[in-house]
């Protein structure tokens, strides 16, 4: 692990997980991803914004010691979950003197995830500054961003902003920086849909604090860090506001091909009507370019033959996730097939009841589709028409 200067005074430490595939079990990670610490060293005192992930405790030590780091004053937590505090025994084991603060919350987490006494921990609060000398720490809570206890630290003078999760990207990169900016916000905008979206509301109104602040540079927890903070402050203002685009995403699959054609047929009509369809099929999903594809969808249509009176197995994991994942989607609709009988629509609709979305008339085919069917579906295509016009339309 090589350690870069962020500013004078301020390293970064960037952990660079390459290979890593998954995250959680769940979240793919197409380009790996990081685990970012930052140390600050002031004229007096020195501290440590979170850890690493535990794999890579070692290395993040011996980088700190190849800054000939002999004491360390204090290890801020922003976030109790292992992949940033996962390493501060590690921390603790070398600089046996430094002091973990952190939140109420974050310090009983810590105290359940670390097995440690939360004695040990020094309480901060919101708001609260801490003097390192020519520099100080801001402390501001964050919460559900994603987990209860998030905070960010606003460095003072130099106005960096260590956000941890929130503003993070999936990115294992050698640039420290998001130059690349096109990159960057495929890998930001998945990471906010897999993360982020079900807070988007806790979201906005942590971008309204932060907008009354002075902010130089955002220095995440994962991926590169924000030179240009309006870049990133700006596609999340974006993502997580109320208003959607005109873009149709529809989770699909088929056993006999039925429900296949009533997708390809609905959207062959919505393209020719200028809509941004997305179709994925749910047999193989790949979740993150799924997540990605509802942040900003007005409307979704889950396809699914009927297997035992319900949708296909495949449609209701699917189901689970965008319920999950709660997006701003407002209109939604069930199309369909069965052999001998179906219940499918009233039993894939309570999967969703996060969604707080108009539902279309279900269209669902006995057998084949047969021309009832199709004019079915286009009374759909008009209904979504009404309720959203594609851009430019
Ligand atoms: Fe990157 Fe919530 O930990």
């Amino acid at each position: 692990m090589i350690v870069r200067e962020l500013a004078p005074n301020v390293y970064a430490f960037v952990a660079q997980d390459w290979d890593r595939k998954l995250f959680d079990e769940l979240v793919p990670l197409p380009e790996g991803t990081s685990y970012n610490a930052y140390l600050v060293r002031g004229s007096e005192r020195t501290a440590l914004i979170d850890t690493v992930h535990p794999s890579m405790a070692a290395d993040f030590v011996q980088a700190l010691k190849s800054l000939g780091l002999a004491r360390l004053d204090y290890i801020v937590s922003n976030h109790a979950e292992l992949d940033h505090a996962g390493a501060i025994p590690a921390v603790l084991a070398a600089y046996p003197e430094a002091k973990v603060l952190a939140n109420a919350k974050c310090r009983s987490l810590l105290a359940a995830s670390l097995d440690l006494p939360k004695e040990m921990f020094g309480l901060i609060q919101d708001n609260h500054t801490l003097s390192l000398g020519d520099q100080s720490l801001r402390f501001m809570w964050i919460p559900w961003v994603h987990w209860p206890d998030s905070t960010a630290t606003l460095l003072e003078p130099d106005n960096i902003l260590f956000s941890c999760d929130f503003m993070g990207a999936h990115l294992a990169t050698s640039d420290l920086f998001a130059d690349d900016e096109a990159r960057v916000e495929r890998a930001a905008r998945m990471y906010y849909a897999e993360i982020m979206m079900p807070y988007r509301k806790h979201v906005t109104k942590h971008l309204d604090r932060l907008a009354t602040e002075r902010i130089a540079m955002i220095a995440p927890s994962h991926g590169p860090v924000y030179a240009r903070p309006a870049f990133i402050l700006d596609l999340y203002r974006r993502w997580a506001g109320d208003t959607p685009q005109a873009e149709v995403v529809i989770p699909y699959l088929s056993m006999y091909d039925s429900t296949r054609n009533m997708v390809g047929y609905l959207l062959d009509r919505l393209m020719e009507q200028g809509w941004k369809v997305q179709p994925f099929n749910t047999v193989d999903l790949d979740s993150g370019r799924f997540a990605s594809a509802l942040v900003e969808a007005s409307t979704l249509v889950f396809a699914s033959p009927t297997v035992l009176d319900g949708p296909h197995p495949a449609m209701a994991s699917a189901a689970l996730l965008v319920n999950a994942l709660k997006p701003k989607a407002t209109r939604a609709g069930i199309i369909g097939s069965y052999g001998w009988g179906t219940s499918m629509p009233d039993n894939l609709r309570p999967l969703l009841g996060n969604l707080d979305v108009t539902w279309f008339a279900p269209v669902i085919a006995s057998g084949v589709p047969k021309a009832e069917d199709f004019a079915a579906l286009d009374r759909l295509v008009g209904e979504i028409g009404q309720a959203d016009r594609p851009a430019g339309d």
